[in-house]
């Protein structure tokens, strides 16, 4: 059960099919345009969407608004200093401003940056900087069937062989876990080949570390050698492994907005300093208030209890095995912060070029006013911007259910998957989309949609 009790509540919106059939259509059969008021149970993002517990709305209070050396800022500083180990902790307002700052200030133009895999933004942000962002996730990570512990890892052997030879890699970034592929853990072990690799080859090594305690919390129960440690303890060496991280607190942190970027090299933080008081704010707020720092702190202290780390993975567990008793198969073996739906199973008469992750996507909304992302054709292949035909598809239709963190319970759960079913009974009715507006820059937040019959 969940290890807390409720004390504030909201109501969530209960609407009709035909209202939801009307609003999205107005949306342009975007999930991204819908109203929150119009969204009866939101999966779109656990960043930023999380729960506050009291004693986080207590330090809230607390928080100092000094401009420069707040009280708040201290108390921030020492917790992710006890945390991550790094000498130099630099506030921000959310992850992506951690990482255009590091980027800009490490990457030379054509170095590449090395990851299991970039995080969308993540990787706009690489090549802004100039740089050229790979992945190299491992090959056990493109089968969602097996049941794998950590395909999150980055494959070691391509790895070495971009290391040994001419590329200019510029940093290897690990991300954990790795949200664009299906929300799997890192192993330690992965995590120290990497780290041992980057030294010999004199590599920085970041952490992307937005779900650090997630994925602490899949190596304790996953990775032999730490059975029996806490969560803590895991997330500890894993910072202690790299030469810094970028970190969305919005995640892990459990707060509304909030950021950091901390690492070990004092002529890399210089650097990094000066764009952080340029493009944040100086360096004891970055872009946050002294609240919002106080609360940052707080919610680093809660989120590697492992109460709340066992029933957030256990719910998520839940929410995917009643899909895939109703017949609707799911990235294994799930992660923490989200459901990868396998759509294209689902929706076999629906081919990529008819977009069968949105349509997925849509019919949850349509049937059950739940709003999630689609990881598929509309996000990752190309399409071409005159006609909206797809040229490439993606290699995946996914739909991603993402949890917030400490917001709904376990009856809401059984909605989505009571919701899922009801789609499974008759898959054959769920139609397809064209695209009718399709913007080559970020195209998924911007682009436009109509349904279609196949
Ligand atoms: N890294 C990872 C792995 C992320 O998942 C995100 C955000 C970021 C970096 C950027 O952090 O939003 O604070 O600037 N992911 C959100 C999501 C948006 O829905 O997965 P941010």
């Amino acid at each position: 059960m969940e290890p807390y009790r409720i004390k504030v509540v909201e109501p969530i919106p209960i609407t009709t099919r035909d209202f939801r059939e009307r609003r999205y259509a107005e949306a342009g059969c975007n999930q991204f345009n819908l109203a929150a008021q119009d969204v009866t149970i939101d999966l779109l993002s656990d960043s930023g969407t999380g729960a506050l517990s009291a004693e986080q709305q207590a330090a809230g209070m607390r928080g100092d608004e000094t401009y420069a050396g707040s009280r708040s800022w201290f108390r921030f500083r020492e917790v992710a200093e006890e945390l991550t180990a790094y000498e130099h902790i630099f506030p921000v307002h959310q992850g992506r401003a951690a990482e255009r700052i590091l980027f800009n200030a490490l990457l030379k133009p054509g170095q590449l940056s090395v990851s299991n895999t970039h995080f969308d933004m993540t990787r706009a942000n690489v090549e802004l900087a100039g740089g050229i962002a790979t992945d190299l996730p491992s090959p056990e990570s493109a089968d969602f069937d097996s049941d794998e512990p950590f395909k999150g890892n980055i494959d070691l052997v391509r790895l070495e062989a971009l290391l040994d030879g001419p590329e200019d890699v510029g940093v290897v970034v690990m991300t954990i876990t790795n949200n664009g592929g299906g929300g799997q853990p890192v192993s330690m072990a992965n995590l120290e080949a990497v780290s041992a690799l980057c030294r010999k080859h004199g590599v920085p090594f970041f952490l992307d570390a937005a779900r650090f305690a997630e994925n602490a919390w899949l190596v304790t129960q996953r990775e032999e050698r730490f059975r029996g440690h806490s969560p803590r303890e895991v997330a500890k060496l894993a910072f202690r492994l790299a030469d810094g991280c970028v970190l969305s607190l919005k995640k892990d942190g459990i707060v509304h907005i909030g950021g950091m970027l901390a690492l070990q090299d004092a002529e890399l933080a210089k650097r990094c300093e000066l764009l952080l008081i340029a493009g944040e704010g100086f360096t004891t707020y970055g872009g946050l208030s002294g609240r919002d720092l106080d609360m940052c702190a707080q919610g680093l202290m809660e989120v590697t209890d492992p109460l709340y780390l066992r029933e957030r993975a256990e719910a998520t567990a839940y929410l995917a095995e009643c899909a895939r008793e109703a017949g609707v198969d799911s990235v294994r073996p799930t992660g923490v912060h989200a459901v990868y739906l396998n759509a294209a199973r689902l929706l076999p008469h629906i081919p990529p070029s008819r977009f069968t992750g949105h349509a997925l996507a849509s019919e949850l909304y349509l049937a059950g006013g739940i709003r999630c992302a689609e990881l598929g054709s509309l996000y990752l292949g190309e399409i071409d911007e005159a006609s909206g035909e797809l040229l490439t598809p993606a290699p995946f239709e996914l739909v991603r259910l993402a949890i917030p963190r400490r917001v709904y319970t376990r009856s809401h759960l059984e909605y989505v998957a009571e919701t899922l079913a009801g789609i499974a009974k008759n898959p054959e009715r769920v139609p397809g989309y064209r695209v009718t507006h399709a913007p080559v820059m970020l195209r998924p937040f911007r682009c436009r949609l109509e349904q279609v019959k196949v």
